[in-house]
């Protein structure tokens, strides 16, 4: 580690030497200045951490050096030195932004107790700062990218937001981004107020179309048998913010009508109601369906189709802005190295980054983001490098392609993928004889790796 750096202005060579002496000790890298000439120019350009400053100085007063300094930005941390007993010097000093002062003479413990302070508040505070960042970095579900397409992208967004459309159509294939992009548009459409307005998703492939319904609109007590009270919908629930429908393509026909009417009248009404409560909801629905094709095939209503896509925004997959692929790789790296306490793990090796720059990525930022969520949690090094990839990332082809070509295909009925690789595991430690560097190799994963599988799976 840097030693720390720390400069005495003192013309009393004595107290320079008391002083270089106990602090060397102490492991810091000390210098000195008898504190003449341009003194405020010489500091600065010695950089230290901390500067213990004398105030009487033969040409200059102390406290007007350390005015000086902190008018011109300097960030060292500053202690004066005084031999003025009353509080009067100190008081100011402190106003001025020392961040103590020490009075002559004195305790050599005291002077260590007091810099071992200073270096203590300063680490407290880059880790506050620290902790910001990535917490905001987590929470704040950024849009990142520099590609033409993604500052195109934020571009209509600015414009769409400022023209406080009704409804947007998000496209794109799974995993590029949908979500981002809509939480994107919702904070430009209400800027500061962003937090404060309600955002809700409701995921339409996941809920059974009565099920749906209900919970788009609410009910009334009485609406059917369950209906024991009243209950609001999402829409009401969002009025005056955000309502992201996910996955619309599979929202069946008659539901499509129904929101229709709500697009067009700018009301709802509960299910089992009698009246239209008007609403002012900005309607954000994405699909990585080919709606106009689901139209032509008479699944999705041509007149809701026409309705959404008046404002739409399609999000190309990963492997048509490939620029975007390093800055996303860093961001998860350096998130997960602070969720997992990776601190060690800074970067890609420029190979490594060049092979992932060159992957086309099916599965898109999620892959990636997983990719390297999994590298963190395996690897213990300061760089990824080539060697610590997949296989399937180097040779160019998907681990769907991989298996396809051992001759696997998924059964009609799906499979149980945790199953499937516990019983690979099993397979591999039996051909080995519980070998498991050759285990590993058979599995094409990284030793680490298959340890961590192992655990996973309890087969240890
Ligand atoms: N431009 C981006 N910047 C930062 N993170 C991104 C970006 N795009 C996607 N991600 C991350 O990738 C993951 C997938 O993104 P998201 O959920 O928005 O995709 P989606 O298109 O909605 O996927 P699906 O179609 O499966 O619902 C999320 O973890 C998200 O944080
Ligand atoms: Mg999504």
């Amino acid at each position: 580690m840097k030693k720390k750096k720390i400069l005495i202005v003192d013309d009393d060579e004595l107290i320079q030497m008391v002083l270089t002496k106990a602090l060397t000790d102490e492991g810091y890298e000390v210098k000195c200045d008898p504190g003449s000439g341009d003194i405020v120019n010489k500091i600065k350009s010695t950089f230290p951490d901390i500067v213990l400053l004398d105030v009487n100085l033969p040409e200059i007063n102390g406290v007007h050096v350390l005015n000086e300094l902190k008018n011109s930005g300097c960030s060292s941390q500053i202690v004066m030195l005084t031999a003025d007993v009353s509080a009067e010097t100190a008081v100011k000093a402190m106003k001025l932004g020392a961040a103590d002062y020490l009075t002559k003479p004195f305790n050599l413990e005291e002077v260590k107790i007091v810099i071992q302070k200073l270096f203590d508040k300063a680490l407290l505070e880059q880790e506050v700062e620290r902790l910001r960042k990535t917490n905001s970095a987590i929470f704040s579900k950024e849009l990142l990218g520099d590609s033409e397409s993604i500052i195109d992208l934020k571009a209509r967004v600015e414009k769409i937001a400022e023209a406080r459309v009704s409804s947007v159509l998000i496209t794109g294939e799974s995993g590029c981004g949908k979500e981002i992009v809509a939480r994107y548009i919702h904070r430009k459409m209400f800027g500061n107020s962003a937090e404060r307005e309600p955002f809700i998703s409701v995921n339409c492939a996941a809920l059974p179309e009565s099920i749906l319904e209900s919970e788009l609109f609410g009910y009334e007590k009485g609406a059917f048998t369950d209906a024991k009270t009243d209950r609001k919908g999402v829409f009401e629930l969002a009025n005056g913010g955000t309502i992201l429908l996910d996955e619309i393509g599979e929202m069946k026909p008659e539901l499509q009508g129904k929101l229709l009417r709500v697009l067009e009248e700018r009301s709802v009404r509960r299910v089992g109601g009698k009246e239209d409560m008007p609403i002012e909801v900005t309607v954000l629905a994405t699909t990585n369906k080919n709606l106009a094709q689901a139209v032509k095939n008479g699944e999705f209503r041509s007149d809701l189709f026409f309705r959404l896509s008046i404002f739409y925004l399609h999000i190309p997959p990963l492997k048509e802005r490939r620029s975007d692929i390093p800055l996303l790789a860093e961001h998860f790296l350096s998130t997960f190295a602070v969720k997992y306490n990776k601190k060690m793990i800074r970067g890609f090796s420029n190979e490594a980054i060049s092979l992932m720059t060159a992957y086309d990525w099916p599965g898109n930022v999620r892959e990636l983001r997983n990719l390297v969520e999994r590298l963190v949690v395996l690897e213990n090094c300061e760089q990824i490098l080539v060697s610590h990839l997949p296989n399937w990332l180097k040779s160019g082809e998907t681990a769907a392609q991989t298996c396809r070509d051992s001759g696997f295909t998924l059964p009609e009925d799906g499979v149980s993928l945790d199953d499937l690789e516990k019983n690979l595991i099993i397979q591999a430690l039996e051909r080995t004889n519980n070998n498991k560097t050759l285990a590993a190799k058979l599995l094409k994963i990284s030793y680490d790796s298959f340890r961590y599988q192992i655990k996973k799976f309890g087969l240890d």
